[in-house]
Formats: C-alpha cells, structure tokens, sequence
C-alpha cells in the first residue's frame, strides 16, 4: 500500500519540472491522477510513462487561465475516478521586472495563473471534497512568498499572495477537515532553466556547470532537485501531515532562514 493508495490527485502544470516530479511520485504512492498543462505532446509523454509503469494516469490539455478548463478539469477528474481527494495548485509561470518595467500584460498573465487559478481551482473543488468529507489543497508558492527579490515583482507579489491565500483558505475550510498547506521552493533545478538559460555569471561550458557556479552562495551549496520538492508536496497531501494546515513550508535549503 502506497501513502496515497485510492486516493485520486489533479495536478495542476505536470509536463515539466516540479508538477511532472510531483506526479511520477505520486503515482509510485498509488494515486489516481489527473494531470494538466498546455503543452499536449509533454503531457501525453508523462501519463503515458505513469500508465506504462502500472500507474492510473490522464492528462488533460488545460489552461488553468480559462474558467472553462478549469471546470472541465474537474467534471473529468469525478467522471474518471469518482471523487478528488487532493488538489496540487502547481502551475505558475516565472516573470521578471521592477515596478517601473513590468508591463500591464506581463502584470496581468503572472497573476491570473499563479494567483487567480489558485483560487480559481480550489473554489471548483472544494464542494467536492466537503461532499466526501476530507480533502487536501497543497499550493505551490516560492522562497519569494516571504522574501523580496530584485527584479521579480510580478513573480514575488504573486507568490506573497499565494501564502496568505493558503492561511485564510486553511483557516475557512479547517472544520470541514479540508486542508490546505503551501510548498515554498527556493530555487530548484527544473527542464526550463535549460531551455531559457541561465548564463548569468561568467562563459560557463555547459547550463548546468552555470547552476552550480551561481549556487556557490547558497546555504546548501546547490539548488534543489524537482524529487526533493515532491516529496514534501507527497508530505503535505499524505496523512503523514494530518494535523498541518495553513502552513507554508519551505524547501529552500535554508535560503530564507537568514
Ligand atoms: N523551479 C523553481 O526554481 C521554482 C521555485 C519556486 C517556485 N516554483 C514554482 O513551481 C511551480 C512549477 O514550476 P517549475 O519550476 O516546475 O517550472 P515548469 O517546468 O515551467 O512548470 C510549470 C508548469 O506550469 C504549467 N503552466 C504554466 N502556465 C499554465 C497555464 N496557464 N495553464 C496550465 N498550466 C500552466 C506548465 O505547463 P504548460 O507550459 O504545458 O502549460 C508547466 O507544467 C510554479 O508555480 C513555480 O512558480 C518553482
């Protein structure tokens, strides 16, 4: 038996980087899933590799920006499997610029999908979790959910409201046994670190000697794996944390603790 054996989990953002870790592992812990994103061909791949290794796993194309996604992700998810015990609120984008460079647009996308489909989501699945009488919200939030950054603030804002988000849903839904807690990431080694890369100090030979370069200043040395990250995810969403609510934990390797 698995930690989440017939338990069902959407993952929201699954194609890559941390949801696609998230996802694999809970699929090792005998979860039911459904996984979305945009990138179609990406989110095919991971559920067909779930499935393959014996697991229960269907992507959805969806974008969580879009009301209408959002809702036909969950009408699929209780069509497939019956009941949604646990939501992984993981998409989210990164973006850049100070308060004098960020544009309206820029402004506007950062906060509908890392803050907007939060809500969004929750709110869709909440009466679903009440109806069964248990349920678990884990958000994905970020070291800059409580800390600044230079250069970040639509990112940062977004990620800061993440966190109280997740206080004031886990305070409105606690009596109802639904909980709801937030991983906080610092910064961890994911596919589009590669794709974009990440030349900021130095002519490096390869991205990943850049990672480790750039890491040297960090408590740990180095930046975080996307496994480690779901593993504290599979924590927060496993019976092992069932008296953690409106928590934000911080996976960080000690980056915020100065
Ligand atoms: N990596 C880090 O250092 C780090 C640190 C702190 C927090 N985080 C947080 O971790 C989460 C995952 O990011 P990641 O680092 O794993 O990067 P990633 O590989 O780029 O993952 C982001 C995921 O979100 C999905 N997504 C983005 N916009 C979406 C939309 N409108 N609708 C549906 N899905 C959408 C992407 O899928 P599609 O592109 O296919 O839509 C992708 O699967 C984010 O919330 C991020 O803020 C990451």
């Amino acid at each position: 038996m698995g930690k989440l054996s017939n338990l069902t989990a959407i993952i929201t953002g699954a194609t890559s980087g941390i949801g696609k870790a998230t996802a694999e592992l809970f699929a090792r812990e005998g979860a039911n899933l459904v996984i979305t994103g945009r990138r179609n061909y990406l989110g095919e791949a991971v559920a067909a590799q779930i499935n393959r290794s014996g697991g229960q796993c269907l992507f959805l194309q969806a974008d969580h920006t879009c009301i209408e996604d959002c809702e036909k992700t969950i009408q699929q998810t209780l069509n497939r499997f019956d009941k949604i015990d646990i939501l992984f609120n993981n998409a989210g984008i990164v973006t850049r610029g100070s308060a004098e460079t960020t544009s309206e647009e820029d402004w506007a996308n950062t906060w509908d999908i890392n803050v907007t489909a939060v809500w969004r989501m929750s709110r869709l699945v909440i009466p679903h979790m009440r109806n069964t009488g248990k349920g678990v919200i884990v958000n994905n939030g970020s070291d800059l959910s409580v800390v600044g950054a230079r250069g970040f603030l639509p990112y940062a804002t977004s990620k800061g409201a993440v966190a109280l988000m997740t206080k004031s849903m886990a305070l409105d839904h606690a009596s109802e046994n639904i909980r709801v807690n937030a991983v906080c990431p610092g910064d961890t080694f994911v596919e589009r670190w590669l794709e974009r890369g990440f030349y900021e100090h130095g002519t490096p030979t390869t991205p990943e000697e850049a990672m480790l370069r750039s890491a040297t200043s960090l408590p740990m040395g180095r930046y975080a794996l996307a496994e480690e990250v779901a593993r504290v995810v599979l924590f927060l969403a496993s019976d092992d944390s069932s008296f953690v609510t409106g928590h934000t934990l911080m996976v960080d390797g000690g980056k915020t603790a100065a």
